[in-house]
């Protein structure tokens, strides 16, 4: 059985690609510091594959304790890099948190790795390394633009840190996706998303609204140029996305890579507009949700859906879940969370 590092394994995504993992055949190693997650996440991922995922509580700054983790876990084949803060807005207010972070953790592990004979590395990236790409939909090809916010630095960064190193290590190999939008939970309804505070995002606050904790949603413009005047993104089931996890995994441990570093957008290849999304609870939740226009969100890009071409044929991933089903999904989460707080 292979061993695999999970950092950031109790967080959202990487939650529901640890069960994914396990139901590979993986031994899954968690690393998380708690900072916005929960130990409960692991009876989660035990509830559903019946395997307690081993975890160790620590934090990817402590450089010591870092090392002391690579010394006594030298037979690990693989790693996939979840842990970083994830808040556009707090990075805009705290750029050095998310450079430490989400950057100096990621120099720190490839420096316990860079030697390794054979070492496999998929990485978190984010299709907010495109901006407001100029053709739709995006393929890989498009050029990587100026970042907006510190946090989509930190995604352009740690591509070309990767880059560099893996150039130079003989034994790393990394694939980096770059996620589009991720909602939804798993169908089991033991793990999902579990936002601190209020919800920056647009499901968690619609669902947050549908059950009452919101009073409503503000839609943020309907002045764009497209369709219905709201902004379309690529929404992507998180299981579908943490399936691409393992995919990609295993084309690193297979050598099956072109590179020694690759890229694939992970996303649907379907935008939907911020009014589909509503229309979408609507239909699956039989409710009819609050809320109003107001004015456009500063910062937002009007339309980003992901060209798939490169995950569906080189990678040989195509995400399946349907809009409808990762916003039930999304929904069954949110009326199970609040059942049992
Ligand atoms: P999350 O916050 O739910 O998960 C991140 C996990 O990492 C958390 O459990 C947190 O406690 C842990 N963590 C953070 N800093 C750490 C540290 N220094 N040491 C150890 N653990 C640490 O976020 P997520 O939505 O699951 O995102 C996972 C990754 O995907 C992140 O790198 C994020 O930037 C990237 N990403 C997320 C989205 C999205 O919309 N959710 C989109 C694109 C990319
Ligand atoms: N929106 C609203 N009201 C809300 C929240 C969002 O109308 O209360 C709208 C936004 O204006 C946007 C769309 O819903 O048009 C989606 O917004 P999200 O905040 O859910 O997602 P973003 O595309 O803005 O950003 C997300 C993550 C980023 C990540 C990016 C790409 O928050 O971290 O996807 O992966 F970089």
């Amino acid at each position: 059985m292979k061993k695999i590092l999970v950092t950031g394994g109790l967080g959202y995504i990487g939650s529901h690609t640890v069960v994914e993992l396990q139901l590979a055949g993986f031994e899954v190693i968690i690393i998380d510091n708690l900072s916005n997650s929960s130990k409960e996440v692991i009876h989660g991922i035990k509830n559903i594959t019946g395997v307690e995922p081993t975890f160790e509580e620590l934090d990817l700054r402590d450089k010591e304790a870092t090392i002391s983790f690579f010394k006594k876990h030298s037979a690990i084949s693989g790693i996939i890099h979840f842990a970083a803060s994830k808040a556009v807005g707090e990075s805009v207010t705290n750029p050095l948190l998310y450079y430490e972070n989400n950057l100096s953790t990621l120099i720190t592990i490839l420096q316990q790795i860079q030697h390794k004979e054979n070492i496999s590395f998929i990485f978190s990236s984010s299709c907010t390394v495109y901006g407001q790409a100029e053709t739709m939909p995006i393929s890989e090809k498009a050029p990587v633009q100026q970042a907006i916010s510190p946090y989509g630095n930190t995604k352009q960064i740690g591509e070309e840190i990767l880059q560099d190193t893996a150039k130079i290590a003989e034994g790393l190999q990394v694939i980096s996706l770059r996620y589009f939008n991720p909602i939804g939970a798993h169908s089991s309804t033991e793990i999902g998303e579990l936002p601190d505070g209020v919800p920056q995002n647009l499901v968690p606050f619609i669902t947050q609204t549908a059950i009452g904790l919101r009073q409503e949603l503000a839609v943020f413009g309907n002045d764009y140029p497209t369709e219905d005047g709201t902004c379309i993104r690529d929404y992507i089931h998180v299981v579908d996305l943490a399936k691409a996890h393992v995919t990609a995994l295993k084309r690193l441990l297979d050598e099956k890579h072109e590179t020694s570093f690759e890229v694939f957008n992970i996303g649907t290849g379907k935008g939907s507009s911020v009014l589909e999304v509503i229309e979408s609870f609507e239909r699956v939740s039989k409710q009819s949700l609050n809320y109003k226009i107001v004015g456009r969100r500063e910062g937002d890009v009007i339309s980003v859906y992901a060209d798939t071409t490169k995950a569906n044929t080189i990678l040989g991933w195509k995400a399946t879940s349907t809009l409808d089903e990762a916003m039930l999904s999304a929904w069954e989460w949110e009326q199970k969370v609040r059942k049992t707080k």
